[in-house]
């Protein structure tokens, strides 16, 4: 199956820190605190920090600066989003990937790209979503660890996904536990966090409006949030000290697959209809709330119309 969900919806226009700065404390309440808290989702955000990783945290990057961080998958999606965050926090960001002539599977340019490092993240994504995934995650999980340890790297960072030990029928979330496994055995300090998917997700694996007027798709329950979020609680543990243990991270509205695309084609003004009920893709397998976040989980602020309006 490969992997649709490859996106390029990032961020919009040239990027100063100022301005980002200026973006990411968008995300933010007027006190300058994150509005992230713990729980479970509901209606409506609630706004005061109370989680001990947001907390105690001044200002809406980073306060940590001059560390030196790589970030590996640095132009994905979310990888991208932590790029921007960290510089604009004062690190020294390197940002690596398979077009950049870093190839975590055969290790070409990782152990120069380590030398020096306080902070490896590791943001690379399979190709696919098959068996091919959990070989992916594998070699590149191994490859990593190994290297980091021979470059003395204090903290490896790697975002995993919500759920993903609920799922074990689907190649692409066992390859994610995998993962896990493989880190919290490896011999460098770490943090994990897991993410619910993103709306930039959702939207990037709609079917093209040539597929026709209708597009079906399962009831998942998902719990999305902005990449950017994700991204700003990564860079946050990523200039913390490791956690070496999991965090969740995850948005603030329950809602059916079905829903999140019918409002995002509504708002991109896309006349199709969503109908409840396909059974392809990734998420057909995942017929019920197993990709929901439990108790204790961080809860991002942005919901999916303030998304989409934003
Ligand atoms: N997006 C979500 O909603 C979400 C939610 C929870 C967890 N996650 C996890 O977060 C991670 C990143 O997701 P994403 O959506 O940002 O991924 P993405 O947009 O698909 O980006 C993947 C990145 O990996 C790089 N890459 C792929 N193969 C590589 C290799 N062999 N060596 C070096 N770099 C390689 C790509 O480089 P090129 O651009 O150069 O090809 C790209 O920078 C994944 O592990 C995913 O499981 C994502």
């Amino acid at each position: 199956m490969p992997n649709q969900f490859r996106t390029s919806v990032i961020a919009r226009g040239p990027v100063t820190a100022e301005g980002l700065a200026q973006d990411v404390n968008s995300l933010f309440d007027g006190r300058g605190g994150p509005a992230y808290r713990i729980g479970r989702a509901q209606a409506a955000p609630v706004r005061s920090p109370v989680h001990s990783f947001v907390t105690g945290i001044p200002s809406a990057v980073p306060s940590v600066r001059g560390m030196r961080i790589v970030v590996i998958g640095g132009t994905g999606l979310i990888g991208t989003w932590m790029v921007r965050i960290l510089r604009a926090g004062g690190h020294d960001v390197a940002a690596h990937s398979l077009s950049t002539g870093l190839d975590l599977r055969s290790e070409k340019g990782l152990p120069q790209a380590l030398n020096g490092a306080d902070v490896v993240v590791n943001l690379t994504n399979s190709p696919t979503y098959d068996r091919a995934a959990p070989v992916f995650f594998r070699e590149t999980t191994e490859n990593l660890l190994l290297a980091a340890e021979d470059a003395e790297v204090g903290h490896l960072v790697t975002l995993s996904v919500v759920g993903a030990e609920r799922v074990p029928r689907l190649p692409y979330f066992r390859a994610k536990v995998l993962q896990e496994d493989l880190i919290e055995a490896g011999p460098v300090p770490f943090s994990i966090m897991r993410a619910t998917q993103t709306f930039e997700l959702v939207e990037a694996m709609l079917p093209p409006a040539a597929s026709g007027p209708t597009v079906r798709l399962p009831a998942t329950a998902l719990q999305p949030l902005a990449a950017k979020e994700v991204a700003w609680m990564l860079a946050t543990v990523s200039a913390g000290e490791p956690l070496e243990g999991i965090r969740d991270v995850a948005g603030p509205e329950v809602l059916t697959l079905a829903e999140v695309a019918q409002a995002t084609l509504s708002a991109r003004g896309d006349n199709r209809t969503v109908v409840t009920g396909g059974d392809a893709g990734l998420f057909a397998a995942v017929p019920g709330d197993e990709l929901l976040a439990d108790a204790g989980a961080t809860i991002a602020p942005t919901t999916l119309e303030q998304w989409l309006g934003r």
